[in-house]
């Protein structure tokens, strides 16, 4: 597709997911992490309006004080409104963010029509298609925090959930012990945590065809998981200690029964389906349980390489299209969709890599201390988005997103 169209479609499929909320559900900021849902569409249009139109010399900037209030990171940029705060921000309203997003479109669209200018900013209108579709999936897992802190369990869009069944018996895949090639292969788009394409030395292991359900998680619940510090890392059970967790984040015993809050209310649990909102602890407890362990990032890809991304496999457009719930219902025949997977592997640079020079250099090596990798996609990413050599990364103890657990040993 071009990427007029690519950009139209993608700035549309923001504002098709803000079209359940309510004004009010878009103010709220539940925790740190998430952000209010206006806070997520005005700061991609910052985006866009930052790193391309506000270098035109004919271009004047739309409202001086968004650089402020609707930059997240950059400091080469300048200054920013602190994050735990976004939710105090009733105003701009949502009908000026409305007009700001179709102010920047215009800009762009217009502009892409000039070669010159599509040539030149090719690169950075693709990174900004592809950072709103990052945030297309905090829109989406930030409002179902915001909505689960509710008593009355709001619906995001009452749809049905996927039919899932007994998981398909899918065999493991093998990986033989030598040396592998990981990393981005050099055609279509990539971020630059994607490169340099390495050399990387792996022992034969066995990666499970298929996600973890929820059925599987709650046998380790029933054996005490929570309750057996032996189980666990350190920090790992410090966390779960602090936190009073029992359960994955949305879980809720009544009368005997599991339910989980989802982005179609509450809903009983499916034991075939793929658990997810699980923490890296969680994850690596789980699998130390069953005698097995996480993937690294590395074999996780290897494996992930040789199957292809099927077309009934859980996207979020897909899912939308479909007219379904945004939830995992069923392992994905390959290795990606449905819900993000931890990996044993630090989120690091890759050998010989370095941010690229400017403000974009900020976009994802400064965050290489202290954070996770996890593979594959959820539910809530979009299709086009994904591939095998992507890297999510997340704080080990976060789980508001789409995460859950593939095994390996
Ligand atoms: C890759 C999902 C961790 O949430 O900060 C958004 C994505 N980067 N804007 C994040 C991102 C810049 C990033 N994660
Ligand atoms: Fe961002």
């Amino acid at each position: 597709m071009e990427i007029q169209n690519r950009f139209r479609e993608t700035r549309k499929f923001s504002e098709r997911l803000a079209a359940p909320l309510s004004p009010e559900d878009c103010v709220v900021q539940s925790m740190e992490d998430a952000s209010p849902t206006r806070w997520h569409l005005a700061h991609t249009t910052w985006f866009f309006e930052t790193f391309i139109l506000c270098q035109q010399a004919d271009y004047t900037c739309f409202d001086d004080a968004f650089g402020y209030l609707f930059n997240s990171y950059y400091n080469t940029i300048g200054e920013q409104f602190p994050r735990a705060q976004r939710g105090l921000l009733s105003r701009p309203g949502l009908e000026r963010i409305w007009q700001y997003r179709r102010h920047v479109d215009q800009q762009i669209l217009e502009r892409l029509d000039q070669p010159d200018f599509a040539d030149k900013f090719h690169r950075l209108i693709e990174i900004g298609i592809q950072h709103e579709q990052q945030h297309q999936e905090l829109i989406l897992t930030d409002i179902k925090h915001v909505l689960s802190c509710n008593p009355v369990w709001p619906i995001y869009e009452d749809l049905p959930l996927q039919c899932s069944g007994q998981p398909a018996a899918r065999d493991p895949l093998l990986i033989e012990a030598g040396i592998h090639e990981v990393g981005h292969t050099g055609d279509g788009f990539a971020f630059d945590n994607e490169s340099p394409r390495h050399k990387s030395y792996l022992h034969a292991c066995r990666i499970d065809g298929r996600l973890v359900t929820c059925g599987e998680y709650a046998e380790f619940i029933d054996a005490g998981g929570y309750d057996r510090p032996e189980m666990w890392l350190s920090l790992g059970w410090a966390t779960v200690q602090q936190q009073g967790w029992q359960a994955p984040l949305y879980w809720q015993r009544a009368e005997g029964e599991w339910k989980q809050f989802t982005l179609a209310g509450m809903q009983p649990i499916d034991e075939h389906a793929p658990v997810t909102h699980i923490s890296f602890f969680e994850a690596d407890a789980y699998a130390r349980w069953r005698g097995k362990r996480l993937p690294t990032e590395f074999e996780w890809e290897v494996a992930a390489a040789t199957m292809p991304i099927a077309e009934d496999d859980q996207f979020v457009d897909r899912l939308i299209a479909g007219g379904r719930a945004i939830h995992p219902t069923c392992s994905p025949s390959g290795l990606c969709g449905a819900v993000w997977q931890w990996t044993s592997s630090s989120y690091l640079g890759y050998p010989g890599y370095h941010p690229p020079a400017g403000a974009v250099g900020e976009y994802n090596g400064k965050f290489m201390c202290d954070q996770h990798v996890l593979r594959g996609g959820s539910v809530a990413t979009h299709s086009q988005h994904i591939r095998h050599t992507y890297r999510n990364f997340f704080p080990a103890h976060t789980r508001w997103q789409f995460s859950g657990i593939r095994l390996a040993e």
